[in-house]
């Protein structure tokens, strides 16, 4: 797994073109995703929400679209370029001004244990330099019967996996490299899809967090999984 300090640089070292890349190198299906996540976490109802890893903090915002300004939304993360990023984002649209984006360390997170309905996570578990430690924190802030929702790559279906893998390896590090500058952290992005757990073991690796029932949803041809799991 990588090593959290070099991954925060590399996030820092993007930050200012991450939404650019995401839209661009996805070609906009991260839209479908965050709103199908974010239907999922309505139809949970929650009345407190922490958005981990939540970068540029698009997910927090869609959220806080989807659920209204009665659900406290909090977005947390360890890079500050990247909460930088999110909080100049919340200054365009006054529905967001009560919005939090504050640093968090997944590995050590600065909340009360059962202290939040809901933990969203999107695109951040791949990169946690300890995947148990990080699945076990987000169980211990969570107040029984809350609920964890994790977008995150998986592997697609057998038949797309020739096409996915072409596109990642050789042809997404180009593009990524125009688009950012930065070749190296799309060959890192690549290289962690490749090596990311398939959905059955991914829900393994959260069931021994300590939550005892977990489902997973994949989406566009299995390239991303939803998980849910209650504690
Ligand atoms: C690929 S971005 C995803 C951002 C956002 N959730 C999205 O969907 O666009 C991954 C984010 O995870 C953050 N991250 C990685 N490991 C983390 C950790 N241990 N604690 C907090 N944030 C972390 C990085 O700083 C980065 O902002």
């Amino acid at each position: 797994m990588p090593e959290g300090k070099n991954v925060n640089r590399m996030f820092a070292n993007i930050a200012s073109r991450y939404d650019f890349a995401n839209h661009f190198l996805s070609g906009g299906v991260d839209y479908y995703w965050r709103k199908v996540l974010a239907d999922r976490v309505a139809a949970f109802s929650p009345g407190s929400l922490v958005d981990l890893a939540t970068g540029s903090g698009d997910v927090a915002f869609k959220l806080r679209d989807r659920l209204g300004t009665a659900v406290a939304v909090r977005g947390m993360d360890f890079c500050e370029p990247m909460l930088e990023a999110a909080r100049e984002k919340k200054k365009e649209r006054p529905e967001y001004a009560d919005l939090e984006f504050t640093f968090g360390d997944c590995m050590q997170l600065p909340l009360d244990d059962h202290s939040v309905d809901a933990v969203t996570i999107a695109f951040g578990v791949r990169n946690f330099e300890d995947r148990q430690k990080g699945l076990e924190e987000i169980h211990r802030i969570l107040r029984p019967g809350g609920r964890l929702f994790i977008l995150e790559f998986s592997q697609p279906r057998h038949w797309f996996r020739p096409f996915y893998y072409l596109y990642l390896k050789y042809i997404l590090p180009r593009l990524a490299s125009l688009a950012t500058g930065d070749k190296s952290a799309y060959d890192y992005l690549a290289g962690s899809i490749e090596a990311f757990p398939t959905r059955a073991q991914l829900a393994d690796h959260v069931t021994a967090a300590g939550f005892p029932r977990v489902t997973a949803r994949a989406l566009t041809f299995s390239i991303v999984a939803i998980h849910e799991a209650t504690k």
